[in-house]
């Protein structure tokens, strides 16, 4: 039986989506406890032992069950080391549309890497799990969350306001969103 590390979901030239495994805990936990890192998300103090439950629920879930996040590992080709993670999340009340999330580890920003890792898994999401719509949400104040989305050919939809509680703030964040269809036309 493959180990789970060995589930590989795309690939693109210099890196491999596949499921998370249990070496990749000490990296993970690494970028996730660095403040830097965390800035704009929704958790603060990211322990060793968060990192290892996360991990281990990672390994025993499925990708695209409605109402949960799949999380994806993002490793380079040449080492298998991970750099960062992508999700999926699923909507309940419409499966068709996903959310998506990202994040990369500060030593491999500004490389291309996220930009390079999305487009294999909107490839995927779009053709393999044939969704319609892909959306995201990010705080207005994080502009390299922005570029990647825009970047990517999201458009804004929306600038919600006070529309999540952060670290005790009501933050405003911008929908992004993107079809199908337009995706397949950007890809052309
Ligand atoms: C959001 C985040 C993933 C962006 O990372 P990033 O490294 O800027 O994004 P990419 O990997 O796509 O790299 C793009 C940068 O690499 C540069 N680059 C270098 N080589 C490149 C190449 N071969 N191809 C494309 N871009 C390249 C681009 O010019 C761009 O630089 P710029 O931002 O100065 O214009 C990162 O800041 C992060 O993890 N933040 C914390 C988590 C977070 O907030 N996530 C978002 C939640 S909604």
């Amino acid at each position: 039986m493959k180990k789970a590390s060995e589930v590989v979901f795309c690939v693109s030239d210099r890196l491999v989506i596949r499921k998370f495994g249990l070496q990749d805990v000490h990296s993970f936990y690494q970028y996730r406890a660095n403040p830097e890192v965390s800035r704009f998300q929704s958790w603060d103090n990211f322990t060793l032992q968060d990192a290892e439950a996360f991990v281990s629920k990672q390994i025993e879930h499925s990708p695209d069950q409605p109402g949960t996040w799949f999380q994806y590992a993002i490793a380079l080709t040449e080492s298998n080391q991970i750099i960062g993670d992508c999700a999926i999340h699923t909507l309940v009340d419409e499966p068709q549309i996903v959310e998506l999330g990202f994040t990369l580890a500060p030593e491999h920003q500004g490389k291309g890497y996220m930009n390079e890792a999305l487009c294999a898994l909107i490839d995927y999401v779009f053709g393999f799990l044939k969704k319609h719509k892909m959306i995201a949400f990010t705080d207005v104040r994080n502009t390299k969350s922005i570029q990647v989305l825009e970047r990517l050919g999201m458009r804004r939809e929306g600038h919600l306001l006070e529309n999540y509680m952060s670290k005790g703030f009501w933050i405003d964040e911008f929908q992004y969103a993107m079809l199908k269809s337009e995706w397949l036309e950007k890809r052309q």
